[in-house]
């Protein structure tokens, strides 16, 4: 069997392409999305190579334009791309030349699909980087927002997933947003290593004309020019860098899901998703499911599935490109995409989550969660810190064994344990807010430092607008 695709590069074969080997090979199913940004490289190439007089003035110009109505009819969808078509390249240079004829055969002068693909994903890639930091910016300002209305609520801090001191909700949330300004941070320098330009490095020695790089480079918008030719059609680095960068974006919006289908359950009961961003049971009628965070969970496996293979796709191959690289682009746009959507979805899913203050509160009575307070008190009045761990820590064991809590410990309990303990009002003490709020230097959770927070994480937030 035959393919009856038309192959641009069919000179030198005299048999046709076995159909199943054309279908094997073919990447247009999956790089179709590449079209506008093929079509945007190919117009400041060809722009290029008319203003270095490789090809003349007029026929670059009919090139341009007829790249420039292809882009409208396609994006019209007046025009599409010929689905037996090799990949997007061979599909945007067919369809250009049945509108132009030869001529348009000129554009591939100085140039190879293993420059142009290189150049096409850096351009998309580029794009999807600037949608994704502004998804990030609606979490942060989600994030932001909520921790403005939960200032006050205090709720048990954990570690091990038990009670271990009070904070501030605010102070929680937040926590997220300086990891997504993390994200954003690595986005944007990652940025500038994918805005340089391959293109001129030809299938991988470079090219006998003499093209100028740089002014396609400033036509895309590109910072810089990759100085070896070799490297430029054979580094993928500027793609996987960004896939790790949003494998820990996932994996922070894992860890936030994971919170929230916590909170949600049953036993804590801390936190409420809105009937819009909840699923039901097909036979459970009880049932409302944390299904978007559970989603947004299961998809960082995808992420960092994606960012191995990458990695192994890349690790053996010799210089310079090898056919092994089509298979870059799948991963690539799966990660994209994933955390495309997971953004936009966490964004909707925290808008529509109601924190319930009342039963944080009530969670943090009987925890024994300011028990390193009375100690810190003990070493206020001069006892040493290990002292002190063990005075509160025989409080402590005492009430468990009486079937007390520290919130029950009158005056007279405290000082059986410690004369130190003659000035301490025991209610302050045992208070979650007291808690929060005496840990108040830089970073800690006691009002004023959270309302600190709070400007530097509004402040980070207008810098990263820019
Ligand atoms: N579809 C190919 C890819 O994505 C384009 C480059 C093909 N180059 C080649 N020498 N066969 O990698």
């Amino acid at each position: 069997m035959s393919s009856s695709a038309p192959k641009l590069w069919a000179g030198r074969f005299s048999q046709e392409t076995d159909a199943l080997v054309h279908q094997f090979n073919a990447s247009l199913h999956f790089d179709r999305r590449l079209w506008p940004f093929d079509i945007q490289g190919s117009i400041a190439h060809v722009k290029m190579l008319g203003e270095c007089g490789i090809i003349p003035v007029e026929e670059a110009d009919a090139i341009q334009n007829g790249l420039e109505e292809l882009r409208t009819d396609l994006t019209a969808g007046t025009a599409q791309l010929h689905p037996d078509a090799e990949d997007v390249h061979m599909a945007v240079e067919t369809l250009l030349t049945e509108r132009l004829g030869p001529v348009a055969g000129k554009l591939h002068t100085a140039r190879s699909r293993n420059d142009q693909v290189a150049t096409d994903l850096r351009l998309y890639v580029r794009e999807a980087i600037d949608g994704l930091r502004e998804r990030i910016g609606w979490v942060q300002d989600t994030l932001i927002e909520l921790a403005e209305t939960h200032l006050d609520t205090v709720l048990p801090g954990m570690t091990h997933l038990q009670h271990a001191q009070p904070v501030r909700l605010a102070h929680h949330l937040l926590a997220y947003f300086w990891m997504l300004a993390r994200d954003d941070e690595r986005l944007e320098q990652g940025r500038s290593r994918v805005n340089q330009l391959p293109l001129g490095a030809g299938a991988l020695a470079g090219t006998t004309f003499p093209i100028n790089r740089r002014r396609v480079a400033d036509l895309l918008g590109f910072e810089g020019v990759i100085e070896n030719s070799l490297d430029a059609v054979s580094d993928r680095d500027f793609a996987i860098e960004t896939v790790s960068a949003l494998a820990l974006t996932m994996m922070h919006l894992s860890r936030l899901s994971e919170e929230l289908i916590l909170w949600s359950s049953h036993e804590f009961g801390w936190a409420t998703m809105g009937d819009n961003v909840t699923t039901g049971s097909s036979i459970m009628p009880q049932k409302k499911n944390p299904d978007v965070a559970e989603l947004v969970r299961g998809k960082t496996g995808r992420v960092f599935g994606d960012l191995t293979a990458l990695l192994t796709l890349m690790k053996g191959l010799p210089l310079a490109y090898n056919k092994d690289m089509q298979e870059d682009k799948e991963s690539l746009f799966d990660a994209l995409d994933t955390a495309h959507i997971s953004l936009s979805v966490m964004n909707t899913l925290l808008q529509n989550t109601r924190f319930n203050t009342g039963r944080m509160a009530s969670a943090s009575h009987g925890d024994f969660s300011t028990a390193t307070d009375l100690a810190d008190y003990l070493v206020r009045q001069g006892l040493p810190f290990r002292q002190a761990h063990e005075v509160v820590g025989k409080i402590v064991g005492d009430c468990v064994h009486t079937g007390r809590v520290l919130e029950d410990l009158s005056s007279s309990d405290l000082q059986a344990a410690s004369a130190l303990f003659a000035d301490a009002d025991p209610a302050a003490l045992a208070s979650p807010r007291g808690s929060a709020d005496a840990r108040g230097a830089i970073g800690g959770t006691g009002r004023e430092a959270v309302l600190e927070q709070l400007t530097r994480a509004r402040f980070r937030r207008s810098h990263q607008k820019g």
